[in-house]
């Protein structure tokens, strides 16, 4: 079979470059750790929010938690149109746990001036991890359209 100087060269060049794209994946996850966001677990978005059933049933001021010193983890729930707590305060240098659900519809979750950014899935937990070493108001905002209310939909993330 004949084939083309230039198609050879072409198909070298493409092959070349898929080793090349599939070598950067395996070098950013497993040396620099970067991962795909994923889930962190399912849940049953009609009884997430009963209380006793999950830390999403807790009493509002009691989803944000203090692990240890420094460390805090924090459960919001996300419903038409608010975030529950929509008011997280932390010491500046703290790491942040955050796990965020949606009892109703589709929800986004952005946290401005950081790269937190996750889509909110009914029936699903999204989970992000940050430390925050610089004190200052972080707010965070609903970036899915989820109806006639999502610009009301947002919170304050305090940095203290
Ligand atoms: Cu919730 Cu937009």
């Amino acid at each position: 079979m004949h084939v083309d100087r230039t198609e050879k060269l072409f198909i070298f060049g493409s092959i070349t470059l898929i080793v090349i794209f599939a070598i950067a994946i395996a070098i950013s996850g497993i040396a620099y750790g970067i991962q795909v966001p994923a889930p962190y677990e399912q849940v049953n978005p009609n009884t997430v929010s009963t209380p006793g059933n999950s830390p999403f049933g807790a009493p509002v001021d009691e989803r944000v938690r203090e692990l240890a010193p420094g460390k805090y983890e924090a459960y919001i729930l996300a419903q038409t149109w608010v975030f529950q707590p929509n008011e997280i305060r932390i010491p500046a240098g703290s790491e942040l746990t955050l796990y965020v659900t949606s009892k109703d519809v589709q929800h986004g979750f952005l946290v401005q001036r950081t790269n937190i950014n996750m889509m909110v899935i009914p029936g699903q937990v999204s989970q992000v991890t940050m430390t925050f070493d610089d004190p200052g108001e972080y707010n965070f905002v609903c970036h899915e359209y989820c109806g006639v209310g999502h610009q009301t939909m947002y919170g304050r993330l305090i940095v203290e």
